[in-house]
């Protein structure tokens, strides 16, 4: 008989997401993807379980911040997990336990991964000490990576829809937010009455109306700070259990989605930028009054909010910022008032920047098989 502890392990998987079994043998081979990073209007800051979220968020998939993996593998004897990461190549020891963390948790659904060693060349498009989360792109490259060596071990590759909602499901199991990076445009996490099909599971493209003003949305990253974060995301997330406010966090991000929904509808600029810098700053007043608290926000990511709100109200640009776990602000606009708004970078928001360093970026299409 099988002990107890198997059974309820069992019934904690998630049966969709487990393959049938493998009809092919591949002994070795090479499997490449393209996938970029987010930025969330409605923040995810709190999680449960297996990597689950307390409250629904959002994000736009951005285009240029993006990380490419090559994955090699060939067929091995021995048991336990080989892994060798490169990035820019050069090997990265200090990656593997991160990964090996994940295939831990991906197994089950992944139940090859023992029977290969593993080489992951692996590049950033942004500068790799910029402080932009390669957590997203990365986990999100090589969940896809690692679906495309499935889809080989099978008859017959999954359809489009399946694969990308496994892709997203495996993504998330790395990074919470890396299931927001598989597909393009606006982007939502979590379960939510507002948006159907929406899951904690793993991610889906937006599903309602959203106006052409959101479709080619621009984000210049400026880039305050490229060092490590004091405190990372997922120190981040476990200070939110027991902290005073974090039901009312929950329950206002929820909140903030359903808002947003005809803000997107109509493409009503002044709502979205209410929206946004205040769940920006709700994120970051988690932290404020964590305990232990902890402050990622720099001087210069105070100036540069500052600037952003008196050039607004001088110039009538709908110009926003918001932030992520980090210093770093990221500026958004319409793509219409580019002009504007990448003089005002040049002239006098990246003087705040460390050595002036900037990325403009904006809304992209999703994830890209190499
Ligand atoms: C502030 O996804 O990096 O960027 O699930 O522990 O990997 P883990 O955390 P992570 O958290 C991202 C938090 C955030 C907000 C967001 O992207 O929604």
């Amino acid at each position: 008989m099988l002990p107890f502890s198997i059974f309820a392990f069992m019934a904690t998987l998630h049966q969709e997401f487990l393959p049938s079994a493998y009809t092919n043998t591949v002994t070795s081979g090479s499997v490449a993807w393209k996938s970029p990073s987010n930025i969330a209007l409605v923040k995810y800051w709190g999680k449960h379980g297996q990597q689950l979220p307390k409250n629904a968020s959002i994000s736009f998939t951005l285009d240029h911040c993006a990380t490419s993996t090559r994955l090699d593998f060939s067929q091995k004897e021995s048991t336990g997990f080989v892994i060798t990461v490169l990035l820019d190549g050069k090997v990265q020891e200090d990656f593997v336990p991160k990964i090996e963390k994940f295939f831990n948790v991906a197994k089950p659904y992944l139940p090859f991964l023992e029977q290969y060693s593993f080489t992951l060349h692996t590049s950033n498009s942004f500068p790799h000490s910029s402080g932009i989360a390669s957590s997203a792109s990365g986990m999100s490259a090589l969940a896809l990576c690692l679906l495309d060596l499935e889809d080989q071990l099978r008859d017959a590759p999954m359809n489009a829809d399946a694969f990308r909602r496994k892709a997203s499901f495996l993504a998330r199991l790395g990074s919470g937010s890396a299931s927001r990076s598989i597909d393009g445009g606006l982007v939502v996490w979590g379960e939510h009455p507002e948006v159907e099909g929406s899951s904690d599971l793993f991610a889906v493209q937006y599903p309602e109306e959203v106006h052409p003003v959101f479709q080619d949305y621009c984000d210049t990253v400026l880039l305050v700070d490229t060092g490590e974060k004091v405190v990372s995301s997922t120190v981040g997330h476990g200070l939110m259990h027991g902290h005073p406010f974090a039901e009312q966090r929950f329950a206002q991000a929820n909140a903030n989605l359903k808002a947003i929904k005809p803000i997107l509808a109509k493409g009503d600029l002044e709502a979205f930028m209410a929206l946004v810098e205040s769940e920006a700053l709700s994120l970051h007043a988690m932290m404020l009054s964590s305990s232990p608290y902890f402050i990622l926000m720099k001087p210069a990511t105070l100036a540069i909010i500052n600037r952003i709100w008196s050039f607004r109200k001088e110039t009538g640009v709908p110009a926003c910022f918001t932030l992520d776990a980090g210093a770093n602000v990221h500026l958004l606009y319409p793509a219409i008032h580019k002009e504007a708004v990448r003089n005002l970078i040049d002239a006098e928001l990246k003087a705040h920047c460390k050595n002036g360093a900037y990325i403009h970026d904006g809304v992209g299409k999703g994830a890209v098989r190499l």
